[in-house]
């Protein structure tokens, strides 16, 4: 292996690469393939520089749980003591089921049911991330039939270009989140009057995958002149919510640490009694994963050759969704040189591929790790061509624990009915 892995715990041993202590290939014979392998050491790595960075400052790392949730790798965070950041009801059963503590829960996101807000606190979860008046309002009914009050923070949109992809950036005035920079002191007023809604907080995300931390920080800035603002109203906050957004490196970006990341928001707040809280997911979960899979076919072109293996775009999606970069290594490349392929799946669509001019010594039938791939891997999965979901372990030292069996054709025909 001539370039750095980007994933912390994978590396290269006589039987091939291995995660922990545990050789890939041996996972695909006992769990077949595609698979997703997890490495815990490197969650636990990924979540105490977090915990590091912020030392002695109160503080909750919320992990958003949409990069990846599977209760597995939450049953991981819940042990360490994380909060977590929700989207739907869905995502707080699962934190539910996989230990976690309800009340380190906040609940992000535009469309919240009335359903899934009654869950929630009924729940008794720690913060709604509300995200429009419209929102505050049900909000307020839904507490008030539940004869509750309901803590909220507004998510506060402070129109900053964070410089990622515009599928993933989410601070700008022209975005669907949040509410207006302009719009959020009168809303903090509104919410203050309002009887069943107790104001615990303030919160902002400005993308994801930000490999600078120049546009978080003047995000913290801007939130910071508004806090002080509610303060001289006389609206206390009892926690500023930062967001997520830390990047990773997936080829040979070089992402800040959170420490580094981290320390310029650290300042800002410097002194102050509010709690910080971070939603990070990517940076937790995005190098502690890989998707094996195997090579069914080699097809040799006049423009093009191709490796066709079984894995596809409804397994991983975000090279055809984002056109993003994973890198591609062979588990145990053979000593031929190496040809040049695009690798594909067996998906019908020309962008059912996982990456384009990938140089490798492989033959059919060999093994495939796309790494990076922890996180908005599976959950971002579907049944494309009605194919079964991938099998996901969990490494831990040299144990293997399977974590979600593969799915089977039975699993994707249930609750359908063909007419009589
Ligand atoms: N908090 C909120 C409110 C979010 O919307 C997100 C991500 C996060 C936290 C976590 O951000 P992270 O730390 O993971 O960057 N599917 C895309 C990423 C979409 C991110 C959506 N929001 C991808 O595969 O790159």
């Amino acid at each position: 292996m001539t370039t750095a892995l980007p994933m912390p715990t994978l590396s290269a041993g006589t039987a091939g690469l291995h995660l922990e202590g545990v050789a890939l290939a041996s996972i695909a014979e006992r769990f077949g393939t595609p698979t997703y392998v997890y490495s815990r050491a490197a969650l636990t790595a990924a979540y105490a520089a977090y915990q590091q960075a912020l030392g002695e400052r109160k503080a909750l790392v919320c992990y958003a749980v949409k990069a990846n949730s599977s209760l597995g790798v939450l049953s991981v965070f819940a042990r360490l003591g994380a909060g977590f950041d929700i989207v739907s009801g869905g995502e707080l059963a699962r934190v539910l089921a996989a230990g976690g503590d309800a009340g380190k829960v906040i609940f992000s996101g535009v469309g919240k049911t009335a359903a899934e807000m009654r869950f929630a606190l009924d729940a008794g979860i720690g913060c709604f991330n509300v995200e429009s008046a419209a929102e505050l309002d049900r909000l307020n009914d839904v507490a008030a039939a539940a004869g509750k009050r309901a803590p909220i923070a507004f998510r506060v949109n402070p129109d900053v270009n964070p410089n990622t992809h515009p599928y993933i950036s989410t601070g700008l005035r022209s975005n669907k989140f949040g509410v207006a920079f302009d719009e959020a002191l009168d809303l903090y007023r509104k919410a203050a009057r309002l009887p069943h809604i107790e104001i615990s907080g303030i919160d902002c995300h400005i993308g994801s995958q930000l490999l600078d931390p120049a546009p978080m920080t003047e995000a913290a800035e801007k939130i910071l002149g508004l806090v002080d603002q509610l303060g001289r109203e006389g609206i206390k906050l009892d926690h500023i919510d930062l967001g997520g957004g830390l990047g990773i490196r997936y080829r040979d970006e070089e992402p800040p640490t959170p420490s580094i990341y981290l320390k310029p928001l650290l300042d800002c707040f410097a002194g102050r009694d509010e709690a910080l809280c971070f939603e990070p997911g990517r940076s937790l979960v995005g190098n502690a994963g890989l998707l094996l899979t195997r090579i069914e076919y080699l097809k040799p072109g006049v423009e093009k050759n191709f490796a066709i293996i079984d894995a596809a775009m409804n397994d991983l999606a975000r090279p055809a969704l984002y056109d993003a970069y994973h890198e591609i290594v062979a588990v145990a490349p053979r000593a031929v040189p190496a040809s040049r392929y695009e690798v594909v799946g067996p998906i019908c669509e020309s962008g059912d591929f996982l990456g384009h001019d990938r140089d490798l010594s492989v033959a059919a039938g060999d093994l495939l790790a796309i790494l990076s791939a922890g996180a908005y891997g599976m959950t971002m999965s579907s049944n494309y061509n009605t194919r079964p979901r991938a099998a996901e372990v969990l490494v831990d030292g040299d144990a293997v624990h399977l974590i979600r069996e593969r799915e089977t054709l039975s699993h994707l025909l249930k609750g359908e009915t063909p007419l009589a």
